[in-house]
């Protein structure tokens, strides 16, 4: 039997994790959400998401992918062959089609504002209405589908390299210069006038200002930003070799993905503050307010050039994770190579990704039960198959799997010290299982 692919250090292994984790999900969807919902409360209670409901999942995906040695569809299937549980794998690679879509999309709009900035348009252009111009930009039929294209060929490329050599170089290449960018991002903007207000917003809670919808809003970004729920995680996991310590690159790994979200807070929000704008934008936020404090800010275009650099390596670390999912899993259960499975898997994600990036442009009024195309794919993945998938995890190694078994993996058979075990295992049983279907039903309003 030929060899499995693994990573080769263990450094690999949490650069691809952080890779997989840090993306829009903290430089474009936490920044907006935290504007939204308050500041300072709502990064309060995502800690709290993380820490009780976030790590746990994230765990047991490395733990089912390690033991399964296989695709998420097929971990589970040895894990547990008599039942169904492979179809928990199933929907996670249908999950993965879908996130990689719309991804695609906000990631070609990332390449787009690369090349502008590069052309320092924000800086040379009169621009009156900056949402306006967002929407000019997102909504034509040519540019935006380009770009999509674009950031879907080099997520292509980097996994038609394979495991050691496409996941993890490049998530080792990219993982430092992303965390460089960002340092610079945020002393350029505490360092402008009046900068200590957006800092207070980001670290001054104001209790009032949570309510249910606000930790609604903060577990379902938990679940987004860790990437958890559709087993892109058994999939890494399953590459991740028998003496490697889960827990503490579990650990590590949300810790790091919540610091470069929290990062991404203090790179954007002293900015806004100190130019007088609200941060209540929406999801425009970083394409509609950045530009216009770019084009006033000394060295503005310096600074939106780097920017956007860092989302594109962002996002493409995080949609390499997505592809490999669906890669892995053709190769094994239809048994063709690699390169082939690759080829295929891009263009079919990339045709549905069309779409959902013309959901912006002519499809905008092509609506089904008054939601777009790219607003139902965000909304199935976000709302409902991550959700789903993260209850079926928890509850299959809570409920169905032996904790005699579990134990073995997280301890790498005996070999290392777990000592919160007990708490892991409870929260796997009990705390995430309940809370999730808690979430659930108030994210779909039935409760
Ligand atoms: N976590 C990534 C981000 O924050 C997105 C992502 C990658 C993802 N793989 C995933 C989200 C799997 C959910 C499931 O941008």
């Amino acid at each position: 039997m030929e060899k499995r692919a693994s990573f080769g250090t263990k450094f690999g292994v949490f650069a691809a994790a952080v890779g997989s984790a840090v993306g829009l999900g903290n430089v474009w969807r936490f920044p907006y959400l935290t504007g939204n919902n308050g500041g300072a409360a709502f990064i309060l209670v995502y800690i709290l998401c993380i820490l009780i409901i976030g790590i746990p999942i994230l765990l047991s995906e490395f733990i089912i992918g390690r033991r399964g040695q296989g695709s998420v569809f097929r971990s589970f299937k040895k894990l547990s062959p008599k039942q169904p549980w492979y179809l928990v794998g199933l929907i996670g690679v249908f999950a993965a089609f879908i996130i990689l879509s719309f991804y695609g999309t906000i990631a070609g709009w990332t390449i787009e504002y690369v090349y502008l900035s590069l052309k320092s348009f924000f800086i040379t252009t009169e621009i009156t209405n900056y949402s306006e111009y967002f929407s000019n930009i997102t909504g034509d039929n040519t540019i935006p589908v380009v770009c999509q294209l674009i950031f879907m060929l080099i997520t292509g490329i980097i996994i038609i390299f394979g495991v050691q050599k496409g996941i993890e170089k490049s998530s080792i290449v990219m993982l430092p210069l992303l965390f460089i960018i960002i340092i610079v991002l945020c002393i350029r903007s505490l360092t402008l006038p009046n900068s200590i207000e957006g800092v207070k917003f980001l670290f001054y809670p104001d209790f009032s200002k949570i309510n249910s919808s606000v930790i609604l809003s903060a577990l379902g970004q938990s679940f987004f930003s860790l990437s958890i729920g559709m087993g892109a995680l058994i999939t890494y996991g399953s590459y991740v070799k028998k003496d490697n310590n889960l827990p503490k690159t579990a650990i590590l790994t949300a810790f790091t993905d919540l610091l470069i979200a929290i990062l991404a807070g203090v790179a954007i929000f002293p900015a806004i503050f100190s130019f007088g704008i609200s941060p209540e934008e929406g999801t425009g936020l970083i394409f509609v307010v950045l530009p216009e404090i770019f084009a006033s800010m000394p060295g503005g275009a310096f600074f939106s050039l780097l920017f956007f650099i860092l989302l594109a390596i962002a996002a493409l670390t995080s949609s390499i994770s997505l592809l490999e999912v669906i890669v892995l899993f053709v190769t094994e259960e239809f048994k063709i190579k690699r390169w082939l499975a690759t080829v295929l898997a891009t263009i079919a994600a990339s045709i549905l990704g069309v779409f959902t990036t013309l959901s912006f442009g002519p499809l905008k009024d092509s609506t089904i039960g008054g939601k777009t195309l790219f607003e139902w794919a965000d909304f199935i993945s976000t709302n409902i198959l991550l959700p789903l998938g993260g209850f079926l995890i928890v509850i299959f190694l809570g409920w169905f799997y032996k904790k005699k078994y579990i134990k073995e993996e997280v301890t790498n058979e005996g070999t290392i010290k777990f000592s919160l075990f007990n708490l892991f295992y409870f929260s796997i049983k009990y705390i995430a299982p309940i809370a999730i279907i808690f979430v659930f039903l108030r994210g779909l309003s039935i409760i």
